[in-house]
C-alpha cells in the first residue's frame, strides 16, 4: 500500500488522466516492476486501495437520505467493509478532520438549502478554515429537477470537501426525483473503487469534477382549468383554507401523490419594485437562456421574496453598499438600500433565484374524481414586526378564479401508497393533512375495497373548521369510513388534539396494528406528526408491554414493512 501523500499524489495523476494516458501508465508500471526483476500478471486495471471501514453520514428532511444511507451501510457490510451511518445533525463535526473514506448522502431543500438537520454540518464545513487532507470521499446528491437550485447542497458540499483537500473516490452524482437507479450506481461504483479488486477508474472520476446527470425526461406540465373554489371554513374562522377542483386532459396520477405549482409575484409588489428601481418595465432581458420583459420576469420567474442571505450578499457587493446578513424582500432591500442605476438593478435580478414550485397533497382519487385534481390548501399567514403577511403560493391559490387555466405538475410519492384492498388502514390527518386521506377514503369507496378504514382528523373549532364535514359524515354512515375519531382543540379550555384521540382509543389502535393494519400520518411536521409519533410510540410501549427501546424496534420494522408513512411538510 501507499502512504498517505503517495496516494494522494497516485490520485491526482489517475484523476487527471485520460484512458489513453491510463492505459500507458499502468504498462510503464508493469514494465517497471517486470524490470526489478519481480513476478507479475500482465496489468490491465488499476489496483484500488483495499478499505474495510468508511462513514456515510446523511443530511435529510423527509427520511430519503437516511433510508439509501441505511442500505448502503447493509450492502457495504455483505461486502465485508464496516460502514458507520450517522446523520449530520449528530456527527461529531471535531471528527471530521479524522475521516480517511466518507461517503455524503444529502438532500436539498427550501431555496437550495441543506436540510434543518444537516445546516451545522454544511456552516461548519464553508466556514471553519481548516484542511480534510486525509479524507477520501464522495457525495451523493438528492434533489428535484423541478426546483431551480437542483441538487445544490450536494453540489455545495461536493465542492467544498474538494477545496478543503478531500480527494474524490467517485464523482458527485446527482438523484432526481425517481432515485434509486442513480442512488444504486453510484454506490456500486463507490463499493468498486474501495474493494481491493482490480478495477477501471470510471472516466467521470478521471475528471474528477460534477458529473452532468443523464438527461431526463422533464415532468409533465398540465395546463388545468380552475371549475371549483370553495373556501371550507366558516364565517368567524381564524382560517382561510381553500378547496380547489382542477379539471385537465390527459390527467395521471395516484393517490398519494401531490401536485406542484409555481406561484406568480404580486402585481402591486412588482409594479412597486419597478418604479423604487426606476427601470423600464417593457426591456427584454435573457435570464437563464429564456427572454423575458422584466415585468414579466418579476411577475413569473424570479423570487423577490425573502431572499435568502447569500443574495442579500450579493445585492450588497453589487451595490456597494453594507447590509447586515439576513433575510430580506427585495422590495424592502430597494427602498432602504437604494440601487445606483438600472443596470445595478438588472446586474442584481439576473443573478437572483427562480420562484420554487410549492406541493400540494392531491385530496382527489382518480376512480371517484376522473380527468380532475383536487387539493386543500390553507392560506399561510406570518407577521413581520407586527405587519400580518400572506404566504407567496397559498395567496396565490386563494384568489384563483373558477374557468381561470393553471399550470401544475403531478409528483409522485411512491412511498405513500394505498395498500392491497384487504388492508386495514389507520389515517391520521388533521387540517389539511385530510387531503391525503380524502383521496384514500374516495378512492377506497369507488372501488368497493374491504379494507377497514379508521380517520383521525382534528382542527381548531368543529362549527367552523370541520373541513369536508359532509363527505366524512356520510362515509361514515355508508360504512365506507369504520372509525372516526375528532379533535377540535378549541372547542374547550383544554387542548385537545389528534394524539389524544389516539391515546384515548390505545387498545383498539395497537389491537389494528397487531393485526397488520397500515398506519398513514399527513399534514404538518412540527409539531403534529412528530407528537403523532411519540404517542405512538407511548401506545406501543403501554399496549405491548414493551420497553421503549422495543417500542422503537416495533415501529422500525412497520417503516420497513411500509405499514407506517408520513406525506408531512
Ligand atoms: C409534500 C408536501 C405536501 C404539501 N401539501 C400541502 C397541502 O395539502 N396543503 C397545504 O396547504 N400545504 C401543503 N404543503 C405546504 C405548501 O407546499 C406550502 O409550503 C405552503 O402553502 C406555504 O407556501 P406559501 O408559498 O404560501 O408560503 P411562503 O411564501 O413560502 O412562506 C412560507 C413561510 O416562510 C416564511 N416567510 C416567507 N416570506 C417571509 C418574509 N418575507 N419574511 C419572513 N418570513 C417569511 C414564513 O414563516 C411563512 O409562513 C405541502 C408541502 C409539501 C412539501
Ligand atoms: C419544500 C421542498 C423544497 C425542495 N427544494 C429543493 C431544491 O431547492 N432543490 C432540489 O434539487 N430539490 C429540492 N427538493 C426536493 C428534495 O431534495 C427531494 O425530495 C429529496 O428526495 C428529499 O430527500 P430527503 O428525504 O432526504 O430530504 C425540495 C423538496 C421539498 C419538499
Amino acid at each position: 500500500m501507499l502512504g498517505e501523500s503517495k496516494f494522494k499524489i497516485f490520485l491526482d495523476l489517475i484523476n487527471t488522466a485520460g484512458k489513453d494516458e491510463l492505459i500507458w501508465m499502468s504498462g510503464y508500471l508493469n514494465g517497471v516492476v517486470y524490470n526489478q526483476g519481480m513476478q507479475t500478471a500482465p496489468v490491465k486495471n488499476i489496483a484500488a486501495p483495499a478499505v474495510n471501514k468508511i462513514t456515510i453520514v446523511y443530511g435529510t428532511e423527509t427520511g430519503n437520505s437516511k433510508r439509501l444511507a441505511t442500505d448502503f451501510a447493509y450492502k457495504a457490510k455483505q461486502k465485508q467493509i464496516h460502514a458507520k451511518v450517522i446523520g449530520m445533525d449528530q456527527y461529531r463535526l471535531s471528527d471530521l478532520q479524522k475521516e480517511e473514506y466518507l461517503l455524503a448522502v444529502i438532500s436539498t431543500h427550501g431555496e437550495g438549502e441543506p436540510p434543518i438537520a444537516a445546516r451545522k454540518f454544511y456552516d461548519h464545513i464553508h466556514q471553519n478554515g481548516f484542511k480534510l487532507d486525509k479524507l477520501k470521499y464522495s457525495v451523493l446528491a438528492l434533489g428535484d429537477t423541478s426546483y431551480p437550485l437542483y441538487c445544490k447542497t450536494g453540489e455545495d458540499i461536493d465542492e467544498q470537501f474538494n477545496k478543503l483537500g478531500g480527494v474524490r473516490i467517485a464523482p458527485l452524482q446527482k438523484c432526481d426525483v425517481e432515485y434509486d437507479d442513480d442512488a444504486n450506481g453510484w454506490f456500486n461504483a463507490v463499493l468498486e473503487q474501495l474493494s481491493s479488486k482490480p478495477v477501471d477508474l470510471p472516466k467521470e472520476a478521471a475528471v474528477a469534477d460534477i458529473k452532468v446527470p443523464a438527461k431526463k425526461v422533464g415532468k409533465q406540465v398540465y395546463t388545468g382549468t380552475i371549475v371549483t373554489k370553495i373556501n371550507l371554513n366558516d364565517r368567524g374562522s381564524s382560517k382561510e383554507t381553500w378547496h380547489i377542483e382542477i379539471a385537465a386532459d390527459g390527467l395521471e396520477y395516484q393517490c398519494g401523490d401531490s401536485i406542484g405549482i409555481v406561484p406568480e409575484n404580486p402585481d402591486e409588489v412588482v409594479d412597486a419594485i419597478i418604479q423604487a428601481a426606476g427601470v423600464d418595465a417593457e426591456k427584454v432581458v435573457s435570464f437563464k437562456n429564456e427572454t423575458f420583459t422584466i415585468y414579466n420576469l418579476l411577475r413569473n420567474k424570479i423570487n423577490i421574496i425573502h431572499l435568502t442571505e447569500r443574495l442579500v450578499k450579493q445585492y450588497a457587493e453589487i451595490s456597494g453598499q453594507d447590509i447586515p446578513a439576513t433575510r430580506m424582500n427585495l422590495l424592502d432591500l430597494l427602498k432602504i438600500y437604494p440601487v445606483k442605476d438600472a443596470a445595478q438593478f438588472e446586474e442584481i435580478v439576473l443573478k437572483m433565484n427562480a420562484i420554487s414550485p410549492r406541493l400540494y397533497t392531491i385530496a382527489s382519487s382518480p376512480s371517484a374524481h376522473e380527468g380532475e385534481v383536487h387539493i386543500v390548501a390553507v392560506k399561510d399567514q406570518y407577521t413581520v414586526n407586527g405587519e400580518k403577511k400572506f404566504g407567496l403560493c397559498s395567496d396565490y391559490i386563494s384568489q384563483f378564479k373558477v374557468d381561470g387555466e393553471q399550470k401544475f405538475f403531478v409528483q409522485p410519492n411512491k412511498r405513500f401508497r394505498l395498500p392491497a384492498e384487504d388492508k386495514n388502514i389507520i389515517m391520521v390527518g388533521p387540517g389539511t393533512g385530510i387531503a391525503a386521506f380524502r383521496s384514500f377514503i374516495a378512492e377506497r369507496d369507488a372501488t368497493g375495497a374491504t379494507g377497514k378504514n379508521w380517520l383521525f382528523f382534528g382542527e381548531q373549532r368543529f362549527a367552523t373548521d370541520f373541513l369536508y364535514q359532509t363527505e366524512i359524515q356520510n362515509w361514515y354512515e355508508t360504512g365506507v369510513l369504520t372509525k372516526v375519531n375528532l379533535a377540535f382543540s378549541r372547542d374547550q379550555q383544554e387542548k385537545i388534539y389528534v394524539q389524544h384521540r389516539m391515546l384515548k382509543h390505545a387498545a383498539e389502535l395497537y389491537q389494528w396494528m397487531n393485526e397488520g393494519a397500515y398506519f398513514f400520518v399527513c399534514g404538518k411536521k412540527d409539531p403534529m406528526s412528530i407528537d403523532v409519533e411519540k404517542t405512538l410510540l407511548r401506545i406501543i410501549e403501554q399496549q405491548g408491554n414493551k420497553t421503549s427501546e422495543e417500542a422503537v424496534k416495533y415501529l422500525e420494522h412497520l417503516e420497513e414493512q411500509g405499514r407506517y408513512e408520513k406525506d408531512v411538510y
